[in-house]
């Protein structure tokens, strides 16, 4: 028998990079969808598929545990500044399904535990919309629904969390609170915990967002996180002066959002801010540009990316016509997404 789990995607209206130092953001689960398909097999083999990562591997439970173990043990090494060899982990073409794997094998290690995931994603892979995380969540949704294992909404926060890290290297918890929760959520770090809170909105500006596509960044998010780290450190002063700036803009549009109102001048304060970051490369700040002279607003909605694309741009007008003809007149590729849908169906 074939057990099913969707997963939505998420994205950041406000707070991306400046989370990660304390300031509040605002999450959304985006109407994008992992769906995984699971079947028990029982013996040892597990069969690993994904459409969009194109990569089919089939292991035994023990070779899963042992990747699975130097993934962690290659992030703690980093983690404390020894060299590690976690980058090179994470070229595994299916790294995040056999670290996903592990977690589960790890956690519910019993006899004839074979099975078969196939994960096909509707969610861009690197862009920013929190695929990682989907994927790892409707995995893990899918394996304890084949083999009928009971895990709270916390407890696979937690264990996406987990993949997450091997994946991003210090990533704030976000994406795996917005996909497992869904709606729209509040969200903040401080120190090595995080909390949230979901927001009730009634009808929304926000559903006139069109998620415009920049290209894919080169780099990873963890390299950007690590990047905007290091200029931190040197530059502490004026960087601690845009993040503080980053989370006044981030509250005042919560605030807003909760009204039911989308403040654009806020989005287009918030993406200048994450530009003097570094987050921000040259493609995607033309195009930013030209959304503004058309009277909307857009921003980068992720880690970013400067040597080549940022990722999805969140882009708005209150003329939502105006700015999907202009997006279709320039050629750029796009989706029309739900926002705040529910988190992942696991349980129904
Ligand atoms: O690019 P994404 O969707 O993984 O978002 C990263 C957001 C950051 O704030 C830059 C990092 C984080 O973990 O919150």
């Amino acid at each position: 028998m074939l057990s099913v789990c969707k997963a939505p995607g998420k994205l950041i209206l406000t707070g991306e990079h400046s989370v990660v130092y304390g300031e509040p953001a605002l999450l959304a689960a985006v109407g994008l969808w992992t769906k995984t398909l699971v079947k028990r097999v029982g013996g040892s083999i597990i069969n690993l598929s994904s459409k969009q990562l194109k990569g089919n591997q089939s292991l035994d439970i023990e070779s899963v545990l042992v990747f699975w173990q130097k993934a962690k043990e290659a992030w703690e090494a980093w983690q404390s500044g020894v060299s590690s060899n976690l980058h090179s982990i994470r070229k595994d073409q299916l790294v995040v399904l056999k670290v996903t794997a592990g977690e589960f094998l790890n956690k519910f290690a019993k006899e004839d535990l074979g099975f078969e995931i196939e994960v096909d994603s509707e969610i861009p892979v690197g862009s920013g919309l929190g695929s990682s995380a989907s994927v790892a969540a409707s995995v893990i949704g899918g394996l304890c629904r084949a083999f009928e294992v009971e895990l709270g909404s916390e407890d696979l926060s937690n264990t996406v969390f987990e993949v997450e890290k091997i994946m991003h290297g210090n990533p704030s918890g976000g994406d795996n609170t917005a996909v497992v929760y869904g709606g729209f959520l509040k969200f903040e770090k401080r120190d090595s915990k995080f909390s949230f809170r979901q927001i009730e909105i009634k009808a929304s500006e926000a559903y006139k967002i069109i998620l415009v596509d920049s290209g894919k960044p080169v780099e990873s998010t963890g390299e950007m996180v690590e990047k905007v780290g290091e200029n931190f450190k040197q530059r502490r002063a004026k960087y601690k002066k845009t993040i503080n700036s980053m989370g006044r803009v981030a509250k005042d549009f919560i605030k807003d959002f909760k009204k039911g109102v989308f403040n654009k001048d806020l989005i287009s304060q918030n993406q200048k801010l994450l530009d003097e970051l570094g987050a921000v490369g040259g493609r995607a700040r033309e195009m930013v540009q030209l959304i503004e002279e058309l009277g909307g607003a857009a921003k980068i909605c992720g880690a970013g990316g400067i040597r080549k694309g940022s990722g999805i741009l969140l882009c708005y007008h209150e003329d939502g016509d105006k700015l999907k003809n202009f997006i279709n007149q320039q050629k750029w590729s796009y989706y029309s997404v739900d926002l705040g849908v529910e988190g992942v169906k696991w349980r129904q």
